[in-house]
């Protein structure tokens, strides 16, 4: 068995975790929406309002802090007044880019019941590519206004004279890709043109423009977008956030090979060299506003997940693993990280659940978001880990990189540290010291995922299959000591003394 050490200063707390680093995306994108969160009022399927009962009880226990909508890519090409009035009265548009109609029964009014329904701030990416500042505007009118306009009466009619509330705006969606193919400086235009006039309406608002991830597409021209973009937008008072995209895959969702699992960790490198980029970016034009790293969309991307499919793809215990050792480290550059969203909410990409007719299962992903609940809004742990490495070419880098094969963040509330971390590694079970430096521990209890094989899953027949369980570490002699086995993941919460 190979050996570690996690060292943790729990009198060296560090920046707060943004709740919203444990956010969700949900796009029009398949059975995402339709099916996933809106089977309507009329259905057999237990419903509120027509939103489904089971996946809002789901993302009610996560706490869910934020989900964003409705796109993707399907926000440039959507035209909110389609989706707000009478049902009968809205129209059946095409969806493009995911090439199925649209009925736009789930539009701004819906949207924002789901919200409310689950107790999530609502995330509105804003139409650049086929839409205008005017259009965009009007939205922000009819979710937000609190006087008297034809719009704020609109929504009075249509959902209740309160309004919406709507703080996090985005505008638009990779436009340097299905947004519009914008170079970075005419994208920059666009959002100081929406930017100026959303903010004005409403100076309450977060706004979130469009950023790159060197390898979102295959143009080199995108690996200095951060930079060129901020370098056309110098008012630092339109920006709150700027967006990463990142997906990750490494063979077939189920049966990779050993080599093409590990390279999916290594691949983490890589996106900690965006979050590093993108942070000295941020750092140098917009010295003096903390300007946040929103990854609004993230996630593990199989090959069997194609448009014809909608985007659906099996969700093993290695995808969980996974998720884990992301949201390790967007917590640990939680100076930086103000949201994370993961793709896609349900049955798209790497859900947190799959819906089929009116049964619904939680996939192993969904379990580390459960674990992970207490790291929302608490203080970062500095910490120190020792432990063996993977070695590996990250994708798009030109070198091999090596990175702990045991990933961890800690955090600390209310007298209580939330340690989380993933044993990375295919087969290899670590005996890890814990090491409190500056504090002592009475107990510590947890949960661990974890299964035979990284290629597990759950199944509407065996929905237990990777279901996280309990454990109980006990010190010996002031020393804690705990076996992280392979391929799982664990969250061990310690009781300071
Ligand atoms: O999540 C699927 C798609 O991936 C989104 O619509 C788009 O923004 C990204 O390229």
């Amino acid at each position: 068995m190979s050996g570690a050490v996690i060292r943790l200063w729990a009198d060296l707390p560090g920046a707060t975790i943004n709740p919203n680093i444990y956010g969700h995306f949900a796009e029009h994108l398949g059975r995402c929406v339709y099916e996933g969160i809106w089977v309507g009022h009329k259905s057999p399927i237990p419903n509120e309002g027509g939103l489904r009962l089971d996946v809002l009880a789901a993302l009610k226990q996560l706490r869910a802090p934020v989900v964003r909508w409705p796109g993707g890519c399907f926000a440039d090409m959507y035209h909110w007044r389609d989706g707000i009035g009478s049902k009968k009265e809205r129209p059946q548009t095409v969806n493009i880019w995911w090439r199925q109609a649209e009925p736009n029964r789930f539009g701004t009014d819906e949207f924002i019941r789901f919200c409310q329904a689950v107790g999530c701030q609502p995330y509105i990416c804003a139409n650049v590519g086929t839409g205008s500042p005017r259009e965009a505007l009007e939205w922000l009118e009819y979710c937000n206004f609190g006087g008297d306009s034809t719009l704020s009466r609109a929504r009075a009619i249509n959902d209740g004279a309160k309004p919406h509330g709507v703080r996090y705006w985005g505008i638009g969606n990779e436009n340097w890709g299905c947004g519009g193919r914008y170079a970075a400086a005419d994208y920059a235009k666009e959002f100081i043109r929406y930017g100026s006039f959303m903010k004005a309406l409403d100076p309450s608002i977060e706004l979130i423009a469009c950023g790159c991830s060197p390898m979102d597409g295959q143009n080199p021209a995108f690996a200095s977008w951060n930079h060129d973009f901020c370098n056309a937008m110098p008012h630092a008072d339109l920006i709150d956030h700027l967006s990463l995209h990142r997906y990750f895959g490494r063979g077939d969702g189920i049966h990779f090979t050993e080599s093409e699992y590990q390279a999916l960790f290594v691949d983490l490198v890589a996106m900690e060299r965006d979050l590093q980029l993108a942070d000295a970016v941020l750092r140098y034009f917009y010295p003096d506003k903390q300007v946040g790293l929103a990854v609004d969309e993230w996630g593990v991307w199989h090959p069997s997940a194609i448009v014809d499919n909608g985007l659906e793809q099996a969700n093993t215990l290695r995808d969980a693993v996974f998720a884990g050792a992301a949201l390790n480290l967007f917590n640990r550059y939680a100076h930086r990280v103000s949201m994370a969203n993961i793709a896609q909410t349900i049955n798209v990409l790497q859900c947190l659940a799959m819906t089929d007719k009116a049964r619904m299962v939680l996939t192993p992903t969904y379990h580390v978001y459960d674990m992970m609940r207490p790291h929302m809004g608490a203080r970062l742990l500095t910490q120190e880990v020792e432990s063996p490495l993977l070695e590996g070419h990250p994708v798009g880098l030109h070198k091999t990189f090596s990175t702990p094969a045991l990933s961890a963040s800690a955090s600390i509330a209310a007298g209580k540290i939330l340690l989380t971390v993933a044993n990375q590694t295919w087969d290899q079970d670590i005996e890890t010291r814990i090491d409190l430096r500056g504090t002592k521990a009475e107990i510590a209890s947890g949960r661990i995922l974890n299964a035979s094989s990284p290629r597990d899953v759950n199944t509407f027949d065996a929905p237990k299959t990777v279901m996280p369980k309990r454990i109980r570490v006990e010190a010996s002699h002031g020393e804690w000591v705990h076996v992280f086995p392979a391929h799982s993941f664990t969250a061990l919460s310690l009781t300071l003394a």
